[in-house]
């Protein structure tokens, strides 16, 4: 992707949103965020000015995700660079749960993935050429406890991925995947919250001995956004300080 192009960060008031819309800023990309935290997005927006546009957005509603498109197109231009960084879960058992439980983790990590992705490739597609950067998790590929349905939405994701980037390779867009692991975000604070003992637990299996930075994904979100990964789709790369060497 070249300077100037219109990069799509979702999630983007969130800890992995703002720092990947503020490293895809320093990369050159005109940038929209959208998130459906409208609190958490007018603070970001006091610390990036007008470098970026943000938009609330509820993304699992189809409907607002091919207007947001559409008004994106309009003001800044066809995107070229979609990341979707968008996520939730909570730490509860399988058992424990209740369907109104699953189908909020299944539209969040998932529905919405693909309610965001179809109107931004279809621009893709008629540019012939984009980059499809999706955030999934290695949950999704080794499971985890304590976040079986949301494991389930990033195998989705992950095979999503593998399979849009097959599908769509004729028309010069790379599709691929990083699964981060534990990062000091918002979301991950309200797992340490509800389960304080799970951090260090996990810290000790990390062989950086460090959880990662919203920074230490945004570095390998812009590689994938970038012209150097240009021979590179349906991967899944794990940035997790070797938590899982899969
Ligand atoms: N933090 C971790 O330890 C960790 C580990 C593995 C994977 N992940 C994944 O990384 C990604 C980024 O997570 P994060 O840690 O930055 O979390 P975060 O909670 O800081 O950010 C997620 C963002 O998604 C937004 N969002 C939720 N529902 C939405 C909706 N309906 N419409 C629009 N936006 C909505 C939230 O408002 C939030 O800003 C997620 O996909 C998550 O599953 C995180």
């Amino acid at each position: 992707m070249a300077k100037g192009d219109v990069a799509l960060v979702t999630g983007a008031s969130g800890g992995m949103g703002q720092a990947t819309v503020l490293r895809l800023l320093q990369d050159g990309f005109k940038v929209a965020g959208i998130d459906v935290n409208d609190k958490a997005l007018k603070e970001f927006g006091k610390k990036v000015g007008k470098k970026a546009n943000l938009y609330k957005v509820d993304q699992t509603n189809e409907a607002a995700c091919r207007k947001i498109v559409k008004k994106i197109e309009k003001e800044m231009g066809p995107v070229s660079v979609l990341v979707n960084t968008i996520g939730w879960c909570g730490t509860t058992r399988f058992h424990e749960e209740d369907a109104a439980y699953w189908r909020k983790v299944i539209a969040i990590n998932y529905d919405a993935v693909l309610y965001i992705t179809h109107p931004v490739l279809l621009g893709m597609i008629k540019q012939n050429r984009g980059k499809i950067l999706n955030v999934a998790s290695d949950a999704g590929r080794i499971g985890t406890s304590g976040e079986a349905v949301y494991a389930g939405t990033k195998g989705a994701v992950i095979a999503f991925s593998k399979s849009l980037a097959r599908e769509n390779a004729r028309y010069n867009v790379n599709v691929n995947c990083i699964a981060p692991g534990p990062t000091a975000t918002p979301l991950l604070q309200a797992e340490i919250d509800e389960n304080p003992d799970l951090i260090k637990r996990m810290v000790r299996l990390i062989p950086f001995r460090r959880v990662g930075q919203p920074e230490d994904m945004a570095n390998a979100i812009s590689f994938f956004c970038s012209k150097d990964s240009d021979y590179i789709t349906g991967q899944v790369l794990s940035v997790s300080g070797g938590l899982t060497m899969v």
